[in-house]
């Protein structure tokens, strides 16, 4: 009997990425990807391994306990790769309880079920959590890097929200022995992004000529790597990292806000035929976020030493690629920020 693996919030953004990598990598595993379709999630991300035989979509809201342990139930997976959340950090300050509820209850149900059905016998048994850099909390412009020893110091309620569930997939571990692994990775960017996000808003924006908003002086950091590379050591930290261990993601790959919207301004303007300059003019500075963190960078040393990785594409190239992407798929751009999408999928699934 092929193996299965369930893949939790498969049909957003970096789900859809890994989905795709499993379904097609792995012939004999059966994936299933669980997801609620919220406003994130899109099947349209998906629609090139809809019919593939080792591809199974389940629509479940990971807060209810009862379908997910059904779900557990008739499955019987023997690894869990969990990426549903609620990942914008400006809708967790306007409503945070659905941070709470997916992010924080949803992992403990998501762990609670797999203690249930593994009973102690782990052999082969895996619950990898996805996980973000944010937890860590912000660093100073002073060179120094998060590592696997920072200490968790959280300042939105996304990034509490994300520190919760890393804290109960450890406590998992370490009461009840369930073999996990946590990754914490820093800032994506690539295809299939929903436009709220800086890079995809922004070029949306300057496709449409309207203004790109950068909060306070543009001056907070990211660090930034591009989906495919998080999806392809993704595949290896579930198949080769050691159990009970954290891994930290990173792009090696810091930015200003105002020097990446910049850069990313001169692409377009090449792209779409416009004047040098053009698009930098929609540059709009606006009220900066609460609780603004103001730079991410991470230090990935343990998983190039251990592991053997490191990212594999250049910033330039991967965001010519990202907008080459967004710019063939203004029928996907449309139907995302329009809800079209949601339209449809929520009469199939209801
Ligand atoms: P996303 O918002 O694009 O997608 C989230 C997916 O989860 C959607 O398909 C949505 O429908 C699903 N989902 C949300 N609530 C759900 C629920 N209650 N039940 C079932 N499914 C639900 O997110 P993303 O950017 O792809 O991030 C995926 C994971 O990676 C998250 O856990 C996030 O914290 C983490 N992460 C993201 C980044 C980043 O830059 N985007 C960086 C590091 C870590
Ligand atoms: P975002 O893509 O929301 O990711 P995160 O907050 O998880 O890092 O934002 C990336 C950076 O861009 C962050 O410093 C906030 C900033 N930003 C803007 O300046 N304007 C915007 O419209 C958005 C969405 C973000």
């Amino acid at each position: 009997m092929k193996k299965h693996i369930f893949i939790t919030g498969g049909a957003g953004f970096i789900g859809s990425h890994v989905v795709r990598l499993f379904v097609d990598k792995y012939a004999d595993y059966q994936i299933v990807n669980l997801d609620a379709l919220t406003y994130a999630g899109n099947l349209e991300n998906l629609k090139d391994v809809a019919e593939k035989p080792n591809y199974i979509f389940e629509k479940v809201d990971i807060t209810d306990y009862e379908k997910v342990d059904f779900l557990f139930k008739k499955y019987q997976p023997c690894g869990v790769i969990h990426l549903a959340a609620e990942s914008h950090v400006d809708r967790s300050i306007t409503d945070p309880f659905v941070f709470i509820r997916t992010n924080v209850l949803g992992t403990c149900n998501l762990l609670h079920c797999a203690k249930e059905l593994w009973k102690g016998d782990f052999d082969g048994k895996r619950f990898y959590h996805v996980s973000t850099d944010e937890v860590y909390g912000a660093l100073e412009n002073d060179g120094t890097f998060f590592t696997e020893e920072t200490k968790y110091q959280p300042h939105s309620p996304y990034s509490a929200s994300k520190a919760g569930s890393d804290h109960f997939v450890r406590a998992y571990h370490d009461t009840y022995g369930l073999p996990i692994v946590i990754s914490n990775c820093s800032n994506n960017y690539g295809s299939h992004h929903f436009p709220e996000k800086l890079i995809p808003l922004a070029i949306n924006n300057i496709k449409l000529k309207r203004s790109i908003p950068i909060y306070g002086k543009g001056e907070n950091v990211r660090d930034w790597l591009f989906v495919d590379d998080h999806a392809a050591v993704i595949d290896v930290i579930f198949h080769n990292g050691k159990n009970g261990d954290t891994y930290n993601i990173g792009g090696n790959n810091e930015w200003t806000n105002i020097d990446l919207i910049r850069l990313l301004c001169k692409i377009m303007d090449k792209k779409l035929g416009r004047t040098e300059g053009e698009s930098e003019k929609l540059i709009t500075f606006v009220t900066d976020r609460a609780g603004h963190d103001l730079r991410y960078a991470i230090n990935s040393q343990k998983l190039q030493k251990e592991l053997g990785w490191k990212p594999s594409l250049q910033f330039e190239e991967g965001l010519e690629k990202t907008v080459d992407w967004y710019l063939a798929n203004e029928k996907w751009v449309e139907n995302v920020t329009s809800g079209e999408y949601q339209k449809y999928y929520k009469k199939m699934y209801s």
